[in-house]
């Protein structure tokens, strides 16, 4: 996934604009960045490995021009180097992508046999050398493009400029692209935060549509030249640009705003029963499938205890990336729900492609408004966390849950397995959200301190069993994604098949216990590896005292909210072992916030 910017102006200069789109867009990915613009008919290119402000310090103080592109680059096919990066020239065109072509092997072989030379290792110059054949065979970029669209596979998100051209071309296949619409001047990106500083209205590209955009005129096509008229959309989220405020991580501050993004997200429906029942109706459904990716579909797991445990309906979870390769067992029963923050990821999106085409019920539980999951699926409930910048997912995550949560909670009431007094005792608690977690975030000395006991450790497990089996995953991930500490998550019961080899003396394990109808299981698998040395910690809301087990006392709350509770410490510990290992904890290594690519 990577972030691509273009703009064309009558009189502008448009290189800050293109900067001040990557600077919103690095989130998408961050190894190297780069820009073209093209002054008095000579093209210029400057990219950097590094982040933007890299490149900024590379452009010239007094460079103008009308027209560019520009691009922040997470690698998929290529080193992370500046040759690899983007924006690639081969011939009269410039371009840069975002995407995978899948097929660039077979395309750049048959470019070398016509008398292409290529330098780098990057797919998107074999796209680059490709648009150029065509364009010198056919003297059309229009025709040249069609031909792109018939010969390449893959994903692809492409602004194009040419050396002798005002205009730029934009080409699009399921890596998402949009076109804003300004005064005398027309902006694209693949998100819409990135220009709303200029516009809030834009267009939005298709599946194998194309564009020609000047300082004038946008003119969309199909995949066969013909115009089509689009919607121009007006962008509904908030352009408050976030920013970090008192905190000194994008993550720390939005770990600490859960307590207001929860609300936020299911004040509409927790007032009174009425509201509740505003979520849609579940009960003509035999199975629920949840499909995700990443901490997305831990969240969905956590759906799934809840679902099977309260409402007596099977639910089923799947990775994305491995929905899409299997049989999945669809028919009108089956209701099929997608979980995802940016809803631009591109295996969830694969996977609803998948659903639709058998003609199957979907529903969207996503955080950003007009993403391509929202905009493809039968119906969507956003989750209202607000802009997530950490790559590392926490408002986002405690929003999905709730949500899922109350959704569980009116299908509950429908299939009448909870009575009215208890849904309304659920709800109390739920718009006492913030009060219950404000105890917890504010815990932070001991979060402080079980870092500095784990944050020179090489090997962390988590464990759970049922609900809390999920958390773990979620508190492995958390801790792997930005302390870069290798951490793994077990169901508490398994752990003795096998792994439980890996525990030597001082191996920090984790573990959560909020099912009393399951803890002493849990304690005894605690007991087990603390006899192999294991350094042990405890999230529970039983009151426990074990001298060799340092304990995380939450609240005693509803099974419906306890997920939330017990992910917050982990959230936190998280946060402070990554701070005392000094790694960048808003953009770790090698991730970006939106996995566009398969
Ligand atoms: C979460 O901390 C990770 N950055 C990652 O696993 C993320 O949850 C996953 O890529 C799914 O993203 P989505 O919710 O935007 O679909």
């Amino acid at each position: 996934m990577c972030g691509i910017v273009g703009s064309i102006s009558t009189k502008t200069n448009i290189i800050p604009i293109l900067l001040d789109g990557l600077k919103t867009l690095e989130y998408r990915g961050y190894d190297s960045a780069g820009l073209s613009y093209i002054k008095d008919g000579n093209l210029t290119i400057n990219k950097v490995k590094g982040r933007v402000k890299d490149l900024e310090k590379n452009i010239k103080k007094d460079a103008f021009s009308n027209i560019g592109i520009a691009h922040t680059r997470w690698a998929t096919h290529g080193k992370v180097n500046e040759i690899n990066a983007h924006p690639h020239h081969v011939g009269k065109i410039t371009i840069v992508h975002n995407g995978i072509i899948e097929n660039f092997n077979k395309l750049k072989h048959k470019l070398e046999d016509k008398g292409y030379k290529f330098k780098s290792e990057s797919d998107t110059e074999i796209a680059t050398g490709l648009l150029d054949y065509y364009y010198n065979k056919y003297q059309s970029i229009d025709k040249a493009i069609q031909k792109f669209i018939k010969k390449v596979d893959g994903s692809y998100a492409i602004c194009l400029i040419l050396d002798n051209e005002d205009a730029i071309y934009v080409i699009k296949k399921d890596s998402p692209l949009i076109i804003g619409k300004g005064k005398d001047e027309n902006y694209i990106a693949s998100d819409v935060p990135a220009i709303l500083k200029y516009t809030k209205n834009y267009y939005i590209l298709e599946d194998y549509e194309y564009g020609k955009v000047t300082n004038e005129k946008i003119t969309i096509y199909d995949k066969d030249g013909n115009i089509i008229k689009k919607e121009l959309k007006e962008y509904q989220g908030s352009t408050r640009t976030s920013d970090k405020g008192i905190y000194e991580h994008y993550m720390l501050k939005e770990i600490m705003e859960q307590n207001t993004t929860i609300r936020k997200t299911i004040d509409p429906y927790i007032s009174s029963i009425n509201d509740l029942l505003k979520l849609p109706d579940l009960t003509k459904y035999e199975r629920i499938d949840i499909i995700a990716c990443g901490t997305a579909m831990y969240a969905g797991l956590a759906a799934k205890y809840l679902f099977e445990e309260y409402t007596n309906t099977k639910c089923e979870v799947f990775l994305a990336s491995e929905y899409r390769y299997q049989n999945n067992f669809l028919n009108d029963k089956v209701l099929s729900i997608f979980i995802s923050q940016s809803g631009e990821t591109a295996d969830t999106l694969a996977a609803l492609k998948k659903v639709k085409e058998n003609k199957c019920d979907s529903l969207g539980i996503v955080n950003v408004k007009e993403s391509s999951i929202a905009r493809n699926i039968d119906k969507v409930l956003y989750t209202e966390a607000g802009t997530e910048i950490a790559v590392a997912s926490t408002k986002a995550y405690t929003a999905q849950v709730a949500l899922l949560s109350t959704l569980i909670l009116a299908h509950a009431y429908r299939k009448q397995i909870f009575k009215e007094e208890k849904i309304i005792k659920i709800l109390e608690e739920f718009k006492n959200i913030d009060q219950i977690l404000k105890p917890i975030l504010e815990n932070t000395d001991l979060y402080k301190k079980i870092a500095d006991e784990i944050y020179e450790k090489n090997d962390i497990f988590y464990i759970g069993r049922g609900l809390d089996y999920a958390l773990a995953m979620e508190g492995a991930l958390k801790l792997k994604e930005i302390s870069y500490i290798h951490s793994e998550a077990y169901a508490a019961g398994e752990l003795k098949h096998g792994t439980i080899s890996l525990i030597t003396q001082g191996t920090p394990v984790f573990a959560s216990a909020t099912n009393k109808k399951i803890n002493s299981k849990t304690i005894s698998n605690l007991k087990e590896v603390i006899s192999r040395g294991a350094k042990c910690y405890l999230i529970t809301d039983e009151d426990f005292k074990d001298n060799s087990i340092q304990l995380i006392k939450i609240k005693k709350v509803s099974m419906f909210l306890k997920p939330i509770l017990t992910v917050i410490p982990y959230q936190l510990i998280a946060y402070y072992t990554a701070k005392l290992k000094g790694c960048d904890i808003d953009k770790p290594r090698n991730l970006a916030k939106s996995v566009t690519v398969e």
